[in-house]
């Protein structure tokens, strides 16, 4: 009897591995931008794979009308976020949106997302190991009436033809000539560029007498998924903020500390005077450090920096490297990649309660405005050989 259990319980488990992966490539709505203009927009209700689900795998392009790639020298993707969100079946027409935030500290759209990343997308791979997978879809979590939607914010930013195509992404104030923020709040004094000055419909400077077409692109996002099953094995996704300022009023290791989260997703990076620091490495270092009330074993991680990011880590409360990732570089000091970790699961845990180290670390041979240092982290809490404890949560 014992036998035939376990060889049930094996061909059932090896089937797993081999069938049902699926694959499909979605495209978002149609975009477009003239020459140094910007967008910043949300899709609510894009398309993406339906049902109860573990996804395995998350890839993004930018495409033109043709469907060939469009260089990141041309259009630069500041951002894009997948957020979760449970809409009613039959809405009369607006948005109610209930979001379905990930497992991190930040209250930002940006920090809640599912999937999210930069310009380094094409070059980053995130490739979830069996039996992990990000589950979505579970009936049991979606109210009565409702159902799982998602919205996907594009950031671009069409940079043919501008004066300085660095200043352009990095959103200085004064390239854009924008004194006022989205709302019509005047901009803090000394804030010299970032998000504030690159909103929606604003415009970079061009050089003179330049003229391009309007061009229409589409983010193209391939997703791979298998159906959920008793042998998928739930991941936790964190999105930690290196400018998460966290506040500790009730000491080291106390819970409450998760309560006080400010997350401002961008900052700047003063130039180091060489002149004054003789042989100064010119390394803004960025330090913050993460309370995480419950722990578990990392299966994937990986930062999201800007152009002039030199690396990035977590530690644990011990010292230890978790991960370290760290930005690859293309053509005209652009991001095209980042590397990732895929630690041996179970290799790499983080005790509850434990508080990381977050580094984010960018040179400063010059100066950066509205740089971001962003980490990705899935974890498991359990591993399969502790699967048996599944049964307890159905
Ligand atoms: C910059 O903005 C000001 C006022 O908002 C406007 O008067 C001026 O013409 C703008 N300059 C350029 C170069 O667009
Ligand atoms: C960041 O820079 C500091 C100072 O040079 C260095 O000690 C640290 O290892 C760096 N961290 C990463 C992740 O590159």
């Amino acid at each position: 009897m014992l036998i035939v259990f376990l060889i049930t319980l094996y061909s059932n488990s090896s089937q797993k591995t081999k069938n049902k992966i699926k694959s499909e490539a979605f495209l978002s709505p149609e975009i477009e931008l003239g020459a140094g203009s910007v967008v910043n927009k949300f899709y609510f209700d894009v398309n993406f794979p339906r049902g109860h689900i573990a996804l395995k795998s998350f890839n993004v392009e930018v495409i033109d009308e043709a469907g060939n790639h469009i260089p990141l020298q041309e259009i630069y993707i500041h951002h894009w976020v997948l957020i979760k969100y449970h809409k009613p079946k039959h809405n009369n027409g607006h948005h109610q949106v209930s979001l379905r935030r990930n497992s991190g500290l930040c209250q930002g759209n940006i920090q809640g997302q599912y999937f999210g990343l930069g310009s380094e997308t094409g070059g980053t791979d995130l490739e979830i190991p069996d039996p992990f997978g990000i589950e979505v879809g579970n009936p049991k979590e979606i109210p009565d009436g409702y159902e799982e939607a998602w919205i996907l914010n594009i950031h671009a930013i069409d940079t043919r033809g501008v004066e300085d195509k660095l200043g352009c992404i990095e959103c200085k104030c004064n390239l854009y000539n924008v004194t006022k923020d989205e709302n019509g709040y005047p901009l803090r004094p000394n804030y010299q560029g970032g998000l504030k000055c690159c909103y929606d419909n604003t415009q970079c400077k061009l050089k003179k007498g330049f003229e391009g077409p309007r061009r229409r692109f589409y983010l193209k996002y391939t997703v791979k998924w298998v159906d959920w099953d008793d042998y998928a094995m739930p991941l936790k996704i964190y999105v930690f903020d290196i400018t998460d300022n966290v506040q500790m009023p009730y000491g080291y290791g106390s819970k409450e500390m998760s309560s006080n989260h400010d997350c401002r997703s961008e900052y700047d990076v003063e130039a180091c005077n060489t002149a004054y620091k003789e042989g100064s490495d010119c390394i803004d270092v960025k330090k913050t450090y993460l309370p995480m009330e419950s722990g578990g074993y990392v299966i994937y991680g990986v930062a999201h920096q800007h152009s002039g990011g030199i690396g990035s880590a977590l530690y644990g409360q011990d010292g230890r490297i978790m991960c370290s990732s760290i930005p690859r570089y293309g053509e005209e000091g652009y991001v095209v990649g980042m590397s990732t970790c895929y630690p041996e699961p179970g290799s790499m845990k983080i005790m509850d309660g434990e508080i990381l180290t977050f580094e984010s670390n960018y040179s400063n041979t010059r100066g950066h405005t509205g740089v971001m240092g962003l980490f990705y982290l899935l974890v498991a809490e359990q591993l399969p050989h502790q699967h048996k404890k599944h049964s307890s949560r159905a």
